[in-house]
């Protein structure tokens, strides 16, 4: 039997490309965090990027080119229109090494979410949809496994960013703080030993001259 790639060798090599710009699907059973991931679609990805990434030039790229200069059309530029808003020029990112520092537990994310986002329409997610989106954030950056739905009672004790560093990554922190106070024991060592021979040979020259 031939199989389906042999019998259709033109479509064998057509790799589809991703639309970054999709809507997220839906497992059978979605976790918060999925339903999350269409909460930050529809309401955060056009600013903070499709990997979470912040507004960069490479995610305004994926726009087409009309829609590339946000800064420049009526909807976002310094004088928007009635319905605008003018848009700030570094927007952050949210997902990857370094993001959400301010941030302590999961308690502070959600709750600045809640209040001060989306940008342009604070105050306008459901107490659900910022828990899920929260989720989704801390899913993504490895914070949060969500096997549990994250909410008030326990989001005060998931810690983000320095407490959460994986293990791996603060051994070598801690080797290199150790390598640090070898490199100053070995430095203030060898300035000892130089000001002795100094002074050895200070000595010696007096007691040669006398
Ligand atoms: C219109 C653009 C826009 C949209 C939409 C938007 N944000 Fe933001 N977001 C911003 C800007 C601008 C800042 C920086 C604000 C500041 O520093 O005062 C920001 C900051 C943040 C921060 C703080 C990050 C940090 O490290 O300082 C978080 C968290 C955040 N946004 C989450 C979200 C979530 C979640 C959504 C969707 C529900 C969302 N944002 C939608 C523009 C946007």
């Amino acid at each position: 039997m031939r199989s389906a790639t042999s019998s259709h060798p033109q479509f064998a090599t057509v790799v589809p490309t991703p639309d970054r710009l999709a809507k997220p699907t839906l497992s059978v059973s979605p976790s918060q965090a999925d339903y999350g991931a269409q909460v930050y679609w529809l309401s955060c990805l056009p600013c903070h990027g499709d990997r979470g990434q912040g507004l960069t030039d490479e995610f305004r790229e994926v726009y087409p080119p009309e829609d590339r200069n946000c800064w420049n059309s009526g909807c976002h530029g310094k004088r928007p229109y009635a319905n605008g808003f003018t848009l700030p020029t570094t927007i952050p990112a949210l997902i990857g090494s370094g993001t959400l520092q301010k941030f302590p537990t999961a308690a502070n994310l959600h709750g600045y979410i809640f209040a001060a986002m989306p940008f342009w329409k604070k105050g306008s997610l459901t107490e659900g949809e910022s828990w899920q989106v929260t989720a989704f954030l801390l899913r993504q950056n490895g914070f949060w496994q969500g096997s549990t739905d994250l909410d008030e009672s326990n989001a005060g004790s998931v810690k983000l960013a320095r407490g959460l560093v994986p293990f791996v990554m603060r051994q070598k922190a801690e080797v290199q703080n150790r390598s640090g106070v070898l490199i100053w024991g070995v430095l203030i060592g060898v300035l000892a030993i130089l000001i002795l021979v100094v002074l050895i040979l200070k000595k010696f020259r007096n007691t040669t001259t006398i």
